[in-house]
């Protein structure tokens, strides 16, 4: 038998109960299965940010925002990224299992040789503006793979799905790498099918028209392990967070029969802003922008004041309301690096004092306000030589995975419905 709730509504002294099921939960909250609720009473519930409304049951991602956990397909997030790469984390995602040896060898092979672009596709940076943001590329590149690969429109089997995750996963990052390059007048680097799939992006971010990496006497240089593992790492990291704001744009796009390519692009446009993903790049030009351990104070101050827009970027997150474990892995991972890679200890140190103060300050600590993966996943990718207009498309290479796998469960749930929100009609 099902678990009923009551809900008891006295609205002017008039008394009306309803009843509805309690949908159970493998972990975390159980939900009140509110669907009939318009019908039965006449009233629309009231939910600016969905706060408290689960959109859609899931079996990808768990996050439990007390304790600062965060488990992709029931792997804890620590545990996955110390012992796997991004692509056996991409299997994981797509497959709900981890790979044999044999089926990670031929996933990766499958992704090699779709990342190449249509030579079409090329053309279209050349109507783009020079110094266009590599997000606003990324965004209609991804869109137009709709007009080269456009029958996928009524993917309906397996089959279908696992091409056009394939072909996402594989040709985004060649799409973010061109990006970045037509933003600097730069010609493209075509992928190398001999490069894994992480070496490969710094590669074509990297390399000279000749192909090497640097000019050197000898030849070829090699990118350094170091930092191919720390960008793994943070691929991983972003690989999916269950409900966020871009991953309910794409559900909401899928919502609708749109193509998936334009689904991702949707989401791709929905973590720009910097209350989302684009806070990374927000995050290094605030510290650029506070300039000095010295002017720290200043800019806490101006955070804590209710009358002041300025917030502090990479601090707070809707569900973590502890330590974003994301955020404690990189903090690991960025101590690991001062011994192999140059940090910039300029802007680590005014980081150090931001979140030294922040962690010790009323404010903060009364809002639960911790350092989120944005805070610290900036300085890593500037030690690697990412230039920070580039840092929201590394997020997007890393989240691709997350939308794909969120639309193909969206797409197989025979509950999912078109998304429509109701609203409290203020107007004439
Ligand atoms: N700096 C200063 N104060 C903050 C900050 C911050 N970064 N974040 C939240 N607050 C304060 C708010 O002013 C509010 O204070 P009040 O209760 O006195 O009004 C309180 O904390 C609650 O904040 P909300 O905005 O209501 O929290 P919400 O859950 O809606 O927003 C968000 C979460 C958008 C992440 C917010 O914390 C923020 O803007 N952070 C900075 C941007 C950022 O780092 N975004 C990345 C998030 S992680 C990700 O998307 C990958």
């Amino acid at each position: 038998m099902k678990n009923k709730a009551t809900i008891v509504l006295d609205i002017n002294n008039q008394k009306k109960e309803y009843s509805y099921d309690i949908l159970d939960s493998t972990r975390g909250p159980k939900s009140i299965d509110m669907r009939t609720f318009y019908k039965e009473s006449g009233l629309f519930t009231y939910d600016v940010g969905f706060t408290s409304t689960a959109s859609c049951s899931s079996s990808i991602t768990y996050i439990d925002g007390e304790k600062g956990e965060l488990r992709y397909r029931g792997y804890e997030i620590e545990k996955l990224v110390s012992n796997h790469s991004y692509l056996e984390v991409c299997y994981l995602l797509l497959n709900e299992k981890l790979p044999s040896k044999e089926q990670l060898k031929n996933f990766d092979i499958e992704l090699r040789h779709r990342s190449f672009l249509h030579e079409g596709l090329k053309n279209i940076f050349s109507a783009f503006p020079d110094n266009a943001h590599p997000m606003a590329t990324l965004s209609a590149g991804v869109t137009s793979l709709a007009s080269f690969y456009f029958d996928h429109i009524n993917i309906k089997d397996d089959l279908g799905y696992k091409e056009m995750a394939y072909r996402l996963i594989a040709k985004i990052p060649t799409v973010a790498a061109f990006s970045f390059r037509h933003s600097i007048g730069i010609p493209f680097i075509e992928p190398d099918i001999n490069l894994s799939f992480t070496e490969n992006f710094l590669f074509m971010l990297r390399a000279y028209p000749h192909h090497n990496l640097k000019v050197t006497k000898d030849g070829q240089e090699k990118i350094d392990p170091v930092e191919i593992k720390a960008l793994d790492t943070i691929f991983s990291l972003h690989a999916d967070h269950e409900q966020n704001a871009s991953t309910t744009v794409v559900r909401t796009v899928a919502s609708t029969g749109a193509h998936p390519y334009v689904a991702i692009s949707a989401g791709i446009n929905a973590l720009w802003g910097r209350a989302h993903g684009g806070a990374n790049e927000s995050v290094i030009a605030q510290l650029q922008m506070i300039g000095s351990v010295d002017n720290v104070d200043k800019y806490i101050k101006k955070a804590k004041d209710p009358n002041d827009e300025f917030r502090l970027m990479g601090f707070g997150h809707r569900v973590y309301k502890n330590f974003d474990p994301r955020a404690k892995v990189l903090k690991k991972l960025q101590d690991e690096l001062k011994q192999t890679i140059h940090l910039d200890s300029h802007l680590l140190d005014i980081a150090t004092k931001i979140e030294t103060i922040a962690l010790n300050d009323e404010y903060f600590i009364k809002r639960n306000l911790y350092p989120n993966i944005d805070f610290y996943s900036g300085i890593i990718l500037t030690a690697l030589r990412i230039p920070k207009q580039m840092f929201t498309a590394i997020f997007v290479i890393g989240r691709t995975v997350g939308w794909i796998t969120q639309y193909i469960e969206f797409k197989k749930d025979k509950q999912s419905k078109i998304a429509r929100p109701r609203q409290i009609y203020k107007g004439k």
